[in-house]
């Protein structure tokens, strides 16, 4: 179910908005952001885990979507953060996240990278004894709380790229040597009370959580026997997926929460661990359907196949490029209409590549129609360039059926930023 909302002129709505008044006025390629789904969504989550566990906390994962309107949405639902640079980092505090709402996952950071996420005391999650030692030795441990990312030997995801977990990924310290890094932590000064793992993303089947869970939850009880820990904190990442597809389904949250804290609950019990906070930090399950991407139909050709030649391409909305991603297509002026035709939806980039959609079975498309790409909310604009010089689109926020405009659209003159002809070049 995609929750697909047509309106009585048989137009593609969204946050009660006509996607074809709001192409107009914006113009296209355009991101709309329906807020309500955002609160929406992060309350569901929210709502079904304190039901199980009231120490519960969400990390949204900023990455899905950096828009800055949408991270003051969720900064005023209550949300914390998960930040994986400095950037993030940056742009979180920007938005108004405290320092203890941020929790910080570097991956192979430079020392000036951890002194400066160091420096504005945000919560350090350490990914390798590499970055720990360095850590130690350009700061002042003092006591200083952190947490580590392990690798809990299970992984999924929906494509092999989004595996995060398990022996091929280059994330987390491994089981075996967890006891000694938490050791390590605390000769050196440190206060380790954390630990996180993060499997994968896409994820629509709760079993990989739940021996996620399982494991993470067997490491930490292992730790805190052999390196004497008192957790404040257990962190099980993100990854819930999201339906893609008509026929895929939101998964039952409520009982997905029931499922994940009785293990977590009976583990602390099993470890005598107390009862630590439990963080989990979904991105693509917050932000990824209350987006859509809005492309105008510019040419309709006939060749070996029929192509829908769209207005943007891979470098506004990656995904299909990149992972292979279906990405659900609606004719968002004729939404109503039967399909009858099978076509391609090709973007303007100059690679064969550059397709949202193969043999996708659409009713009958002209030029000037408008195409609606649902679930375009998370890793979309996040993932976007300017590849081809191609400036990047403009985002507008939805609610109520009001619109306001949250990024501008770039300008040729933005493919120019930072760059610097040498003197002896120019002409
Ligand atoms: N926590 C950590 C440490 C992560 O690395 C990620 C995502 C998340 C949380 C959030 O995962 P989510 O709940 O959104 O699945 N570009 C890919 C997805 C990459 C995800 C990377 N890490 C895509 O478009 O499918």
């Amino acid at each position: 179910d995609l929750n697909l909302k047509i309106n009585q002129k048989g137009n593609v709505e969204i946050g009660g908005a006509d996607t074809i008044s709001l192409a107009e006025e914006y113009g296209t390629p355009l991101y709309v952001i329906d807020e309500k789904r955002i609160r929406d969504n992060y309350n569901r989550v929210n709502n079904a885990f304190t039901k199980y566990y009231k120490n519960f906390k969400i990390f949204y994962a900023e990455k899905a979507n950096t828009n800055l309107a949408v991270m003051r949405i969720l900064e005023e639902e209550g949300s914390s953060i998960d930040a994986v640079s400095p950037g993030e980092v940056y742009t979180a505090l920007e938005t108004g996240f405290t320092p203890d709402r941020i929790l910080f996952t570097g991956n192979n950071i430079t020392n000036e990278e951890l002194k400066y996420v160091y420096e504005q005391e945000v919560i350090l999650n350490i990914d390798s004894i590499s970055a720990l030692k360095r850590l130690a030795k350009i700061t002042s441990p003092n006591g200083l709380k952190l947490s580590f990312r392990v690798n809990p030997n299970v992984g999924a995801g929906h494509h092999d790229h989004c595996i995060t977990g398990g022996p091929m990924s280059k994330f987390g310290i491994m089981e075996e040597e967890a006891a000694d890094v938490y050791n390590l932590a605390k000769d050196l000064g440190f206060n380790p009370i954390g630990m996180h793992s993060h499997i994968g993303s896409g994820i629509l089947n709760p079993e990989p959580f739940k021996l996620a869970t399982e494991s993470m939850m067997n490491i930490a009880g292992d730790v805190a026997a052999n390196a004497n820990i008192d957790f404040e904190f257990l962190d099980f990442g993100g990854g819930l997926g999201i339906p893609y597809t008509p026929e895929e389904n939101l998964l039952d949250i409520d009982n997905f929460a029931k499922e994940i804290v009785g293990i977590y609950k009976s583990k602390l019990n099993e470890f005598g661990i107390g009862k630590p906070a439990m963080y989990i930090e979904p991105g693509r399950y917050i932000v990824g359907d209350a987006a859509y991407l809005l492309l105008r139909v510019n040419s309709v050709k006939q060749s070996y196949r029929k192509f829908i030649g769209v207005d943007a391409g891979f470098n506004t909305l990656l995904r299909p490029a990149m992972y292979d991603s279906y990405h659900h297509i609606v004719v968002a002026n004729k939404a109503n209409a039967t399909p009858t035709e099978k076509v391609d939806i090709a973007g303007n980039v100059c690679e064969s590549g550059d397709l949202f959609a193969r043999d996708r079975i659409l009713p009958k498309i002209e030029e000037g129609d408008l195409i609606a790409i649902l679930n375009a909310g998370a890793y979309a604009f996040s993932m976007s360039s300017q590849y081809n010089s191609r400036p990047r689109t403009a985002e507008v926020l939805v609610n109520n059926g009001e619109s306001e405009l949250v990024r501008e659209r770039e300008t040729y003159k933005d493919l120019f930023n930072n760059q610097i002809i040498p003197e002896r070049l120019k002409k």
